[in-house]
């Protein structure tokens, strides 16, 4: 039976975090587990000074709180490197297994996206027991309907895409916005729906930009002057690749983006309108999550201790309607959930004759 765990967070943030800290906490403590807060990702077990005892007392309040209250970090593969320690350098995966034995943990609850939870794979693999809770804005984790921070993350950008339909009527604009999903197209799908967007630009549909742009001269020939097009940054046009800021290196992930400037020029070339465009980026991150986020999250945070207390390691937990259930991490680990060309939100888009440059 687990009588000490650690808990910490990697990856990008993502609203929810501290709802499942908070969770994890709460429901530990009542089942006379204690609880370690691990700062900063798996750095946090590289020191004895980068961790500390969590009681319910100091996750009162966090519920409601984006960020998250133990750090993460966003970079690397620990397992390529040599780090300095105070006990001398150390290779990084055999400091965090030290360590982990020396703070005497039983588990430990990684929260973090797939980045995160395949470096948590690798460390069940070398013995450290662990259950994983699926973290990202994108909603691109494989098993899960639902990550916590994606329904936060579509309810910022509908609420962007709706103020920037005033501006565009008024004005008789195409506005083009540009949100983040890396490569998959959720956000944009999901808040280009909701917020009644014309066109939708995801990676998994390669756009013809001749496509888009006749679809919106169609709308100013039926009297609709203005346009909305939410295009997703890792969208590309047909025989084309996702426009990178930053290359991948060091275990770190491309970074995206770009494409929303770039549809713009491009449908102004195309259509001879005034166009904007305006990138949502990190906004879409921040903020206090939502009503469901916050369930989830706190769901994902009692779940993973009941995975504990059951001895079912090597798991994450995972939503698949109405049900929190536990999937296995090498099931999940290395893949990316992207929008299904015969998913039913897109066809419906497609139906009520939203163009995604097809
Ligand atoms: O994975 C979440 C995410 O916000 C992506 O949508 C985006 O591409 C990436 O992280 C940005 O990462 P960073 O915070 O390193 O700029």
């Amino acid at each position: 039976m687990t009588k000490r765990l650690g808990i910490l967070t990697g990856g990008g943030d993502a609203p929810g975090l501290n709802a499942v800290i908070r969770a994890v906490v709460k429901s530990a403590t009542n089942s006379g587990i204690e609880c370690i807060g691990i700062e900063d990702s798996f750095d946090g077990l590289i020191e004895p000074g980068r961790s500390r005892a969590l009681t319910p007392r100091d996750v009162t309040g966090i519920l409601r709180l984006g960020g998250t209250i133990l750090g993460t970090v966003n970079r690397g593969n620990p397992f390529a490197d040599l780090v300095p320690t105070s006990d001398g350098p150390r290779h990084y995966s055999d400091r965090v297994f030290e360590m982990f034995h020396r703070m005497e943990l039983g588990a430990l609850v990684v929260i973090g996206g797939d980045g995160t939870l395949a470096i948590a794979h690798e460390f069940c693999k070398k013995g450290i027991p662990i259950v994983g809770v699926p973290k990202t804005i994108d909603n691109d984790i494989v098993g899960t309907t639902n990550c916590f921070g994606f329904d936060t993350a579509v309810d910022f950008a509908t609420d962007a895409i709706d103020r920037l339909h005033s501006t565009a009527e008024a004005h008789r604009r195409i506005m083009v916005v540009e949100v983040m999903g890396r490569n998959a197209g959720w956000i944009a799908l999901y808040a280009g729906v909701a917020g009644g967007a014309d066109a939708i630009l995801i990676p998994e549909i390669p756009f013809d930009i001749a496509v888009v742009a006749e679809r919106l001269r169609e709308r100013d020939r039926w009297g609709a002057h203005f346009s909305i097009v939410v295009v997703a940054e890792g969208a590309f046009p047909n025989g084309g690749i996702p426009l990178v800021i930053e290359s991948a290196h060091g275990g770190n992930s491309a970074r995206l983006g770009g494409i929303g400037v770039q549809v713009c020029e491009a449908l102004h070339r195309e259509t001879g309108k005034e166009t904007r465009s305006v990138v949502l980026g990190h906004l879409q991150r921040g903020g206090n999550p939502t009503s469901f986020d916050r369930m989830l999250a706190t769901r994902f945070g009692g779940k993973a201790v009941e995975l504990i207390k059951q001895g079912q390691f090597n798991t994450m937990v995972a939503f698949a309607p109405p049900d929190i259930v536990a999937r296995r991490l090498e099931e999940v680990v290395g893949k990316t959930k992207t929008v299904p060309h015969d998913f039913d939100l897109l066809l419906t888009a497609k139906a009520l004759g939203v163009t995604f440059g097809d």
